[in-house]
């Protein structure tokens, strides 16, 4: 197991009220293995992102890597071999920094030799594909599918085990993408390596998972092996995410679920059990797990 992560919860303070984003996760990654994690906007996937690379406190839980149980103590085991590519990546760089600078600055923190540092981005850029002459220029000279090669060039400079993608595909258009992610699965021949994808977009994680996470409402409310998910979509919002028309999901009756299923308004076969109660998770078929009551 290369990562687990286990009850992960985190809240926000705001209008002076506390709402829960990431709400008692469980997740795990297997060495070499592609997960992702799919749900709409607004499900807590960055939250989460955020709390497994200690980059948010989050208030419950507990996070091994490599079956090591890390904490803000032990956070130093996870560089460089985690690493994680952001969804806001561009934005984040300083727009004066050349895009080597950028892609050498994980390793520079480390205070590697000079020359060590320029023979990493001589082999990461060929594995990314990107012309050599593309170091020297600035982030704002660069394509949207230059850019995303560029992250994850610097996500893998450092030989990371696993790497993180915060819908780091998104923007691009449909061919740039699938270029993108086939060079990521291209990369996986080469060097041992797990990825965990967050995406809100199930196709995506049909292309390129072993194995999916639906997060609704910061809830993880069923997981699967990728082609038994596709088959026995067993959540009624799975349901919908799979025929994608979750966008014109419409609320089906009143009153709130406070401490039940998060899907409860939208959902055509909820009961009063549904709304006071939140399901146990259940074991329907091999490694297939759903939080519902149907099933029950
Ligand atoms: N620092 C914060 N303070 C208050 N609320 C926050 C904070 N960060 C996130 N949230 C809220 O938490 C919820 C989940 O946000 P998050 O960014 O994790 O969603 P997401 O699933 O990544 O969405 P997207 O697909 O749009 O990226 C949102 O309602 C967001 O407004
Ligand atoms: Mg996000």
């Amino acid at each position: 197991m290369i990562l687990e992560a286990r009850g992960i919860r985190k809240s926000f303070f705001a209008y002076k009220k506390r709402f829960s984003v990431v709400k008692d996760v469980d997740i795990y990654v297997e060495d070499g293995e592609n997960v992702s994690i799919v749900g709409e906007s607004g499900a807590g996937k960055t939250t989460l992102v955020h709390c497994l690379s200690f980059l948010e406190e989050y208030d419950g839980g507990q996070i091994y890597f490599k079956d090591k149980l890390i904490d803000k103590n032990s956070i130093h085991v996870l560089r460089n071999r985690m690493q994680i590519v952001f969804q806001n990546f561009s934005a984040s760089l300083d727009p004066r920094m050349s895009i080597k600078k950028i892609i050498a600055e994980p390793l520079r923190i480390k205070g590697l030799s000079h020359s060590y540092i320029e023979e990493k981005i001589e082999q990461v850029i060929e594995i990314v594909h990107l012309p050599g002459h593309v170091l020297m220029r600035k982030k704002s000279s660069l394509s949207g599918g230059e850019m995303q090669r560029v992250a994850i060039a610097r996500a893998l400079i450092s030989s990371p085990e696993l790497v993180i993608f915060d819908e780091a595909t998104s923007a691009l258009d449909t061919s740039t993408q699938a270029i993108a992610l086939n060079l990521l699965i291209d990369l996986k021949m080469k060097f041992p390596l797990s990825y965990l994808f967050i995406t809100h977009d199930l196709t995506l994680a049909k292309f390129i998972t072993d194995r999916i996470y639906v997060m609704y409402r910061g809830r993880i409310i069923e997981e699967a092996p990728t082609e038994e998910l596709f088959k026995h979509p067993l959540h009624p919002y799975t349901m919908l995410l799979k025929e994608g028309i979750f966008g014109q999901m419409t609320q089906i009756r009143e009153g709130n679920s406070k401490n039940g299923c998060e899907f409860y308004p939208f959902c055509r076969w909820a009961t009063k059990e549904c709304q006071e109660h939140l399901s146990p998770v259940k074991e329907v078929n091999t490694k297939h797990f759903v939080r519902c009551f149907l099933y029950n």
